[in-house]
C-alpha cells in the first residue's frame, strides 16, 4: 500500500479551480477530495487555479511533490493541457494522461474513436463557426441564410428532430440544448458557439436512460456496479447536476434496475471504452439506453468525473464495496505506479 515502506507522508498536490466555465464544478470536488484524502498518509496542498489560468504556486515548485491530483472539469484541465505540463515536470499523477484527457474531452474526436471501434454512439453530424456564422464578422447574410438551410436540411435527413446541440470541448452541460424542431437550432447554435468553434449536433435517443459506470485502474480495468441518473427536468443539465440538492433534481439509483444480460452487456463496454480512448485511472463511462428499444449507446467518457459527496464517481465504488477514502488510496497508487 501507498506508505508501507517509508513513513513519511506522501505530498500531494491538489489542483483545482481552472479556466474552464466548470471552475465552481471543481470548487466543490476538489473541497470533497481533501477533505477525504487521509491525513494520516497525506500531506495535502491545494493549488488554485483561478479563471485567468494564474496559479497559486509556480509550476516549478509543483516539483517538490510526490503526487499531483488534477481536480479540473473542462478545457485547460481535464484535456490533456494539464497533463502534458505534468508529464514534462516528470510527476505522478492521477488519471488518463494527455492522449485519453484529449480523446475524452473532445466529443467530436471521442465519437470518432469510438465508432472506429465499433462500439454504439448516436448518429451525428460536425459544423465549424465558420460554416454557421460565416467567415468574416461581417458575413453577406444571404450567404449565411443558405448555409444555415443546408445544415438544416442535412439535420434532417441524416438524424431527424429532435436533436441535441453540444459544444465540442465542454462539460456539465455547459452551452448544451435540444432542439425539438428547425426552429430551434439557430438559438443553440449560438448558445453551443460561445463556448467552441466546434458543435456536434446528435440524434436524440428516445426516452432516454442515463446509465453510467465507473472505471478504474490502469492497464487492467475494473467496471463498478451501473448507476441510473434519473433527472427531473427536461434532460440533465447544469442546474439538476450541481445548483440544486440532487436528491431533489435528479435521482440516482444505484445499482440502476436492468437485467443481468444488459448490466454485463454494459459494464463490458465500459471496460472496451476506456481501452480504446487510452484513459488511466479512473474515468465514468456514460450510456444512453433507447427507453423504447432498450438499444445501448456510449454517450461520453469524464477523465475526471465529478467528485463531490452527492457525485456518480465515488458513490458507484462505494456501492461496489470501496470507502471514498480507499478509492483515493487507490489513484494515488495507479498514478505512482504508472
Ligand atoms: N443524444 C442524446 N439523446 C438524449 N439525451 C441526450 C443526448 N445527448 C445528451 N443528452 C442529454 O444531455 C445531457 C448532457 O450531455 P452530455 O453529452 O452528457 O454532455 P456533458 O459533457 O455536458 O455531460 C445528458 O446527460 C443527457 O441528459
Ligand atoms: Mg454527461
Amino acid at each position: 500500500m501507498t506508505t508501507s515502506n517509508d513513513n513519511r507522508k506522501l505530498k500531494i498536490a491538489v489542483l483545482y479551480g481552472g479556466q474552464s466555465g466548470e471552475h465552481d464544478v471543481s470548487l466543490m470536488s476538489s473541497a470533497s477530495v481533501m477533505e477525504e484524502l487521509d491525513d494520516s498518509k497525506y500531506e495535502v496542498t491545494p493549488v488554485y487555479i483561478n479563471r485567468e489560468g494564474q496559479w497559486s504556486i509556480s509550476w516549478e515548485m509543483l516539483r517538490a511533490f510526490d503526487v499531483v491530483f488534477p481536480v479540473l472539469h473542462g478545457p485547460m484541465g481535464e484535456d490533456g493541457t494539464v497533463q502534458g505540463l505534468l508529464m514534462l515536470l516528470g510527476l505522478p499523477f492521477v488519471g488518463a494522461g494527455v492522449v485519453g484527457s484529449a480523446v475524452g474531452m473532445d466529443k467530436v474526436i471521442f465519437k470518432d474513436v469510438m465508432r472506429a471501434h465499433n462500439m454504439p454512439v448516436a448518429n451525428s453530424i460536425v459544423v465549424l463557426r465558420h460554416e454557421w456564422q460565416g467567415a468574416s464578422a461581417a458575413g453577406d447574410a444571404e450567404k449565411i441564410a443558405l448555409q444555415q438551410r443546408d445544415i438544416v436540411e442535412r439535420v434532417t435527413r441524416e438524424l431527424g428532430w429532435p436533436v441535441f446541440v453540444k459544444p465540442a470541448n465542454m462539460g456539465s452541460s455547459v452551452g448544451i440544448s435540444k432542439c425539438k424542431t428547425p426552429a430551434d437550432l439557430p438559438a443553440s447554435m449560438t448558445e453551443a458557439l460561445k463556448w467552441d468553434r466546434k458543435v456536434l449536433i446528435e440524434a436524440a435517443i428516445a426516452k432516454a436512460r442515463e446509465l453510467e459506470v465507473s472505471v478504474l485502474g490502469n492497464d487492467v480495468l475494473q467496471a463498478s456496479v451501473i448507476g441510473e441518473v434519473r433527472p427531473r427536468r427536461e434532460f440533465y443539465d447544469y442546474a439538476a447536476k450541481y445548483l440544486v440538492r440532487g436528491e431533489e433534481e435528479s435521482e440516482l439509483i444505484i445499482p440502476a434496475q436492468l437485467t443481468e444480460d444488459q448490466a454485463k452487456r454494459i459494464r463490458a463496454l465500459a471496460i472496451e471504452v476506456a481501452r480504446a480512448a487510452d484513459v488511466q485511472g479512473m474515468t465514468r463511462v456514460d450510456f444512453l439506453m433507447d427507453g423504447v428499444t432498450g438499444d445501448i449507446f456510449v454517450n461520453e467518457i469524464n477523465t475526471i468525473p465529478g467528485f463531490t459527496s452527492i457525485s456518480m464517481y465515488p458513490k458507484l465504488w462505494i456501492h461496489s464495496g470501496l470507502t471514498y477514502a480507499h478509492l483515493l488510496d487507490r489513484l494515488i497508487d495507479l498514478a505512482r505506479e504508472r
